[in-house]
């Protein structure tokens, strides 16, 4: 039985992440963590890429700070009122952090008519959203997680309704045993 359980979700923007982490915290219990948030809190990027409309985050460093927030997390749930069973990290970042940290890398995906609707309605520009499809084309975020050595569990958010993420909480429960 483990104690503490580490879920990394990652994909592409716009494939449902934070849809997907948010529903999977509370059926599972776990602490939602919101990466880019932390990112941008905690000043761990190097610079804006104005052409881009991005930070250029320094990897080594936030995978650093993450297992400091996971063992801080990790502590805190030896207390019974602040128990919670594990922590999702949220972010197209979060497969950084290295895999003897983590039990499972959920990698989201939708449709590519569906991510560029969502891109275009979270206000992306054209060369954003056709860099969001180009790495949704070519799967990055899935082989930098399978590069990392990740344990990796995929779900597809095109049509996904909240039975399937309450089956999919059902598979991660029984992979990660609590
Ligand atoms: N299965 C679903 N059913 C209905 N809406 C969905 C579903 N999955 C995602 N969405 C919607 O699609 C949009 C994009 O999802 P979300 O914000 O979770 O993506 P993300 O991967 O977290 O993006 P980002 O990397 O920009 O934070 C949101 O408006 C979300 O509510
Ligand atoms: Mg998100």
């Amino acid at each position: 039985m483990k104690t503490f359980v580490t879920l990394l979700v990652t994909g592409t923007p716009g494939t449902g992440k934070t849809w997907l982490a948010k529903k999977l915290s509370l059926l599972l219990d776990y602490a939602y963590f919101n990466v880019g948030l932390f990112v941008k809190k905690a000043h761990l990027y190097s610079s804006y890429d104005r052409k881009r409309h991005t930070y250029v985050v320094d990897e080594a460093k936030l995978a650093r700070r993450l297992i400091r927030v996971r063992e801080a997390l990790k502590s805190a749930s030896r207390a019974p009122k602040t128990a919670k069973k594990g922590i999702i990290f949220d972010s197209h970042m979060s497969h950084y952090l290295p895999s003897k940290c983590s039990d499972l890398c959920i990698v989201t995906s939708c449709s590519l008519k569906t991510l560029q609707q969502r891109l275009r309605r979270k206000g992306y520009g054209q060369a954003k959203v056709r860099e969001n499809l180009d790495a949704e084309i070519f799967d990055t975020c899935l082989a930098e997680a399978q590069e990392n050595g990740h344990k990796i569990l995929k779900f597809d958010t095109t049509a996904a309704k909240n039975s399937d993420v309450k089956a999919f909480a059902g598979r991660i429960r029984e992979l990660v045993r609590t």
